[in-house]
């Protein structure tokens, strides 16, 4: 007893390395991208599937997003949330959120129900998540997440993330998918980027014929 929630959930990943070496070292460097280049990406886009955490929480980007996902489904568009069992810092803070902005229960899934369908999936919009998206804790032994269950947002076509800097999570763990050649960094606070997002959005929709 007198484990956290998180430490029960991930069983302590986090707290020591599990295998006998050093963490990999990330090698390559990131690739930016601005909000046009992001919105062209979500436009040409038939799957998507949106992984929020903290810093979506704290920048309170849910309600920009809510109604992204609203005017992306009207568009036929599919458009499921992705959300790990310890996301944000308390048990069903991202759930909360979004249904708090309007996101219908039945696009918020849990990690286990879309895991496998990373590779079928055009775009992963990665919004203020980090350790639940580190591919290191599969690809990397040594990683101190070594073996913790992650969302394999690697895997789809296209990965943006959308956070301030390149920077560690709450596990100040580096994490490999800011460099994989598939990601894109969107910099900046989500819930700016977000607004930005949805303004482009909505006015490309509006110039259509
Ligand atoms: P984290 O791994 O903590 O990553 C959140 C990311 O959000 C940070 O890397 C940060 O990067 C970014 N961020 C912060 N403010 C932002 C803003 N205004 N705009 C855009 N991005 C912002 O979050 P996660 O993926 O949700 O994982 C949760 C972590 O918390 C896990 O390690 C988990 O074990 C731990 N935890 C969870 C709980 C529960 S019960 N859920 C409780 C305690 C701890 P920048 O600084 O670069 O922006």
């Amino acid at each position: 007893m007198n484990r956290s929630l998180p430490n029960v959930i991930l069983g302590g990943y986090g707290t020591s390395s599990t295998g006998t070496g050093k963490p990999m070292e990330i090698t390559g460097t990131h690739t930016e991208i601005n909000v046009d280049g992001t919105v062209d990406l979500i436009e040409d886009a038939k799957n998507i599937i949106i992984v929020p955490g903290y810093g979506l929480c704290v920048a309170k980007a849910q309600y920009p997003i809510a109604e992204m996902v609203d005017l992306l489904t009207k568009k036929g568009k599919n458009v499921r949330f992705g959300i790990h069992p310890v996301a944000g810092r308390m048990p069903g803070q991202l759930n909360v959120l979004l249904a708090e902005a309007g996101v219908p229960y039945d696009v918020v899934l849990e990690m286990d129900e879309l895991n496998d369908d990373f590779p079928e999936t055009d775009l992963a919009l990665i919004i203020g998540a980090n350790d639940t998206v580190n591919s290191a804790a599969e690809e990397d032994p040594n990683s101190i997440i070594a073996g913790m269950p992650v969302l394999r947002v690697w895997l789809a076509k296209q990965c943006i993330v959308m956070k301030r800097t390149l920077g560690v999570g709450y596990a100040a763990v580096d994490n490999p998918v800011f460099f994989k050649p598939n990601t894109s960094m969107l910099l900046g606070d989500a819930k700016k980027t977000c607004d930005a997002l949805l303004q482009n959005l909505k006015q490309r929709t509006e110039e259509e014929p």
